[in-house]
């Protein structure tokens, strides 16, 4: 086991858990390096000016295909997902274990070296996101986040994720300010939202037609949305910011956002999931009685007690 019992605990009681400096260092600079490499000659936006990292994107840097989209604030770089690179940082052997302690021993679906990514497909509907888990066998890419510069404060939207998955992260693959974009979580939401849903790893979609467009996508059960709506109120979510290396486990019912950038820095970050082989038999079923049945025993057996420095390690509490 990587993770101790205090660690269990905290991800059992918050549905996330920060696990500082688990990712190689080289690797790091190299998926930066790969990302700077993506942007057009002519780009208004200089690597080595950080001035002109404030976004949002303009002209030529606007790009609309969900592979590599640069729109607004946000960069998504997803046609690397399954790059050697982009598995060596996401599912090395050390977050691989993590996982595993979290989810149980050899119970993960390999990531595809050179597989198929995530967008290929566009859209999961109309105007809807991308879809992270059709034909996605590998990370789901390399996600950044512009400074916002002199746009207006933007209040905080907590969602969960629609697509079946056990367990996500994301792995900053540079430093994170505060308040710079970092993953934005809305701790103990996960036991609060997950009975909320019909099916524990999946949701119902409505088709999308053309001359019917008043209803696409995922339904969510009014319990739901009541539920975030209270999470919403009660709950101070916490900014996830942190230093290169530094990689945030969370809870496939936890909620969650892109933090909004207000730093001069831009946000860099890598994203991916992780499933069990089970998931295909497991999505459908409705939430259990026992919440933590398809994951670890040691994280099922995990008392819910850990210590006020983890909870300050784990930005919970201001330290
Ligand atoms: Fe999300």
């Amino acid at each position: 086991m990587i993770l101790n019992q205090e660690q269990l605990s905290f991800f059992k009681v918050n549905g996330y858990l920060i696990v500082p400096k688990v990712m190689d260092s080289d690797l790091c600079a190299k998926a930066r390096d790969l990302l700077w490499s993506t942007l057009p000659k002519e780009t208004n936006i200089k690597r080595e000016d950080p001035e002109t990292h404030i976004g949002p994107f303009t002209g030529i840097d606007l790009e609309e295909d969900v592979t590599n989209l640069r729109q607004g604030y946000k960069w998504q770089l997803r046609s690397v997902g399954t790059d050697q690179l982009m598995i060596d940082l996401v599912y090395s052997d050390t977050l691989q274990q993590i996982a595993e302690d979290l989810l149980g021993k050899d119970s993960l679906v390999k990531p595809k070296v050179g597989g198929k990514t995530m967008g290929q497909h566009g859209a999961a509907w109309p105007g809807g996101p991308v879809d992270p888990a059709l034909d996605n066998e590998g990370a789901r890419g390399i996600y950044a986040t512009l400074p916002y510069g002199v746009k207006e404060k933007e209040s905080d939207f907590a969602h969960t994720d629609g697509h079946p998955f056990n367990l996500s992260l994301v792995g900053l693959i540079d430093e994170v300010l505060p308040d710079g974009g970092g993953f934005k979580v809305w701790p103990g939401s996960h036991k609060r939202l997950y009975p909320t849903f019909q099916m524990q790893y999946d949701q119902p979609r409505i088709a999308y037609y053309e001359h019917l467009p008043s209803y696409k996508g995922i339904i969510q059960s009014e319990a739901y949305e009541k539920q975030i709506r209270k999470v919403m109120e009660d709950t101070k979510p916490v900014d996830c910011f942190g230093s290169e290396g530094d990689v945030i486990f969370w809870h496939h019912r936890l909620a969650h956002m892109a933090g909004h950038n207000y730093s001069n820095k831009i946000r860099l970050a890598v994203l991916g999931d992780y499933i069990r082989t089970d998931l295909d038999e497991n999505r459908s079923r409705p939430p259990q009685k026992n919440m933590w049945q398809d994951w670890s025993k040691e994280l099922e057996n995990a008392s819910e007690v850990y210590s006020e420095k983890t909870a300050r390690s784990q930005k919970l509490i201001d330290s």
